[in-house]
């Protein structure tokens, strides 16, 4: 579920340059500690190639609430240490990123889930708010919260398919998934995307629907050409290796070696600014609840 297995001098300084584009701890002035501080929590990656996602949120969030202050923590111990450790201090856990903004005088925090399901990551960090004293905070809930979300998704992720696919192509998504509850939301985004189009497909690398379901849907198809798609919020270690990856055991090799022909697209879902919409529309209902 973890995956750090880069650490070269290259990797490590696009880090630095992303995160000292998004300084923590500036000065900040009483008139802004009035307003909520909108706190954004991933749970990070390893991968450079990644950082594209975290930036268009960043973006997204500053544009919507251009005169609130925007704060990042991340809720994977391993890959905030990791960094921590290489780069010096530049990634927060989202209890350290919550003392900071009561140090710097905010007393109201809107923390947005940028998790794709409410599964263990999203109820560690309501967890974790739970004993945060001194601070009033509201948490915008992930990706696919409700019914409405899920329906959403759907019809974005399909918008968001690359065009030169046709018809009689299947798309395959690829999600985290996990032993969590949470897991079943998965299983109503698939349900709610083969509604919609009878050629798409989605597993999980962690959880159910799996590769076996859907090397079991494809043969079932008449397709010969696969879209491999991540459902992960960044193209990190997941989607450029266990999805679009040359080793024996990918989802490229594997959906190839039954006879089809892959092409992997190497997006994640934060990279769509009709995904990044959902994420903000649960931080407006989270702000609004201030008032
Ligand atoms: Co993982």
């Amino acid at each position: 579920m973890i995956h750090i297995s880069l650490s070269s001098r290259f990797f490590f300084s696009l880090w630095a340059i992303f995160f000292l584009a998004f300084p923590q701890g500036e000065a900040v002035s009483a008139d802004l500690t009035d307003a909520p501080a909108i706190l954004l929590v991933a749970f990070g990656s390893s991968m450079p190639e990644a950082q594209v996602s975290f930036e268009n949120i960043d973006a997204l969030v500053r544009e919507a609430y251009p005169d609130h202050t925007v704060r990042w923590a991340f809720t994977s111990h391993l890959i905030v240490e990791k960094i921590r450790e290489e780069t010096g201090k530049t990634l927060y856990s989202p209890t350290e990123a919550l003392d900071m903004l009561k140090e710097d005088g905010f007393t109201k925090v809107a923390i947005q889930s940028l998790h794709s399901i409410p599964g263990e990551e999203y109820s560690d960090l309501a967890h974790i708010v739970q004993g945060v004293e001194g601070l009033d905070i509201r948490i915008g809930l992930p990706l696919l919260a409700s019914e409405q979300d899920v329906e959403r998704v759907a019809d974005a992720m399909l918008a968001n398919v690359p065009v030169e696919r046709r018809a009689q192509d299947a798309v395959v998504f690829m999600g985290h998934g996990t032993h969590h509850e949470g897991n079943a939301r998965y299983h109503v985004l698939k349900n709610a995307l083969v509604s919609r189009d009878s050629n798409v497909f989605l597993g999980t690398v962690e959880g159910s629907p799996t590769l076996d379901d859907v090397l079991a849907g494809l043969a079932q198809s008449d397709v010969e050409n696969v879209y491999l798609v991540p459902f992960m919020s960044v193209a990190g270690d997941h989607a450029r290796n266990d999805m679009a990856g040359g080793e024996p055991d990918s989802w490229n090799t594997i959906i190839a070696g039954h006879g089809y022909h892959c092409v992997p697209v190497l997006k994640g879902t934060a990279e769509y600014e009709n995904i990044v919409g959902v994420w903000i529309d649960h931080l407006h209902v989270a702000m609004q609840s201030f008032n």
